[in-house]
C-alpha cells in the first residue's frame, strides 16, 4: 500500500503544471493526529486523502493565487483535512468552516491538534450575529450562520462533495447566501447528481442536484474551468457518477 501511495505522490507531481501560484507538493506535510495510515517522503508525512486534497488545491491555485485571497469559506468541511492542506500551503489566509454540528465538532477537534496555533475555539464564535473573524485564523460556525457572514474581503467559497448530499432548494438557499460575500467558487461535485433515496438504500437524495441547479443557485458567477477530479490514484468516480473540479468567478457588473 505504501508503494501505491508513493506512486500516487509521483503522479501528483506530474499532474500539476508548473505555475508560480501553485505551491509544490514537495512543501506539504500533514499531521499524524488520529494516527492515519500514511507514508513519508523526505521525512514529510502524507496520507492518501492529503494527495486528493492537494490536487483540488492545485486545480484552484492554477486559476487563483491564494496568497491574494483574504478568506476561504468552506461549507461542508467534513473532518477539516482540506483546510489543513490549504492552511499549511497558504498560512496567511483566514478560514471559515461551516457544517452540520457533528462534523463541525470533528473538524474542530482535529484541527485543534493538527494546527493548534491557528484555531479559534468554537465557543468563542458561538453567539449569533456577524462573527468577528481574526485574520489568518480558522473559525468554526454552524451551517445556518452562513447568513451572518459579511465583510470577508476577497473570498473564495469552497464546496466539495457536500452540495450533492442536499436537495436543490437547500443548495439554492446556500447559493444565495454565499453569493453575497464570495468572489470565486470552487465546486467539486458529481454534476450528474448523486444517488437517489430508494427502498433498499436509506441514504441518497430525493431530487439529485445536477449541473443546471448550480447554474441556477449561482447566477452571478460564470464557470471558467471544469476538469475530471483526480485523487492521486485514479479519477474520482462513485458508481456511475464522475466528480469534476470546477472554478467560477463573479461576472463583471
Ligand atoms: C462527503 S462529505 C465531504 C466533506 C469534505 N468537503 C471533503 O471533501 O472531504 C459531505 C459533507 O457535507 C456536509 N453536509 C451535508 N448536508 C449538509 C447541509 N445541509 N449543510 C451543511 N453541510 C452539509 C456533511 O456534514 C459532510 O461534512
Amino acid at each position: 500500500m505504501e508503494d501505491l501511495l508513493r506512486t500516487g505522490y509521483l503522479l501528483c507531481t506530474h499532474l500539476v503544471p508548473e505555475n508560480s501560484s501553485i505551491v509544490p507538493i514537495s512543501r506539504l506535510a500533514v499531521s499524524r493526529a488520529g494516527s492515519p495510515y500514511g507514508f513519508e517522503v523526505d521525512g514529510r508525512f502524507l496520507t492518501q486523502s492529503a494527495l486528493a486534497y492537494y490536487l483540488r488545491y492545485a486545480f484552484v491555485a492554477s486559476h487563483l493565487d491564494l496568497d491574494h485571497v483574504d478568506t476561504i469559506v468552506e461549507l461542508g468541511s467534513g473532518g477539516g483535512k482540506q483546510v489543513e492542506v490549504l492552511k499549511r500551503l497558504h498560512p496567511k489566509v483566514t478560514f471559515v468552516l461551516l457544517d452540520l454540528p457533528a462534523q463541525l465538532y470533528v473538524a474542530e477537534r482535529y484541527l485543534h491538534v493538527a494546527l493548534p496555533r491557528d484555531v479559534v475555539p468554537y465557543r468563542a464564535m458561538r453567539e449569533p450575529g456577524p462573527p468577528s473573524l481574526i485574520p489568518g485564523k480558522i473559525h468554526f460556525l454552524s451551517n445556518a450562520r452562513i447568513a451572518d457572514l459579511a465583510d470577508t474581503g476577497r473570498t473564495l467559497f469552497w464546496n466539495a462533495a457536500s452540495f450533492g448530499e442536499m436537495e436543490p432548494d437547500v443548495v439554492e438557499q446556500y447559493g444565495a447566501d454565499a453569493s453575497r460575500f464570495s468572489d470565486w467558487l470552487f465546486l467539486h461535485q458529481c454534476f450528474d447528481g448523486k444517488e437517489r433515496n430508494s427502498a433498499e438504500d436509506l441514504g441518497g437524495v430525493l431530487d439529485p442536484v445536477r449541473f443546471a441547479h448550480y447554474v441556477r443557485a449561482f447566477p452571478d458567477f460564470r464557470m471558467l474551468d471544469k476538469r475530471p477530479a483526480h485523487t492521486g490514484l485514479a479519477y474520482l468516480r462513485e458508481g456511475d457518477g464522475r466528480y469534476h473540479d470546477t472554478f467560477w468567478a463573479r461576472r463583471a457588473p
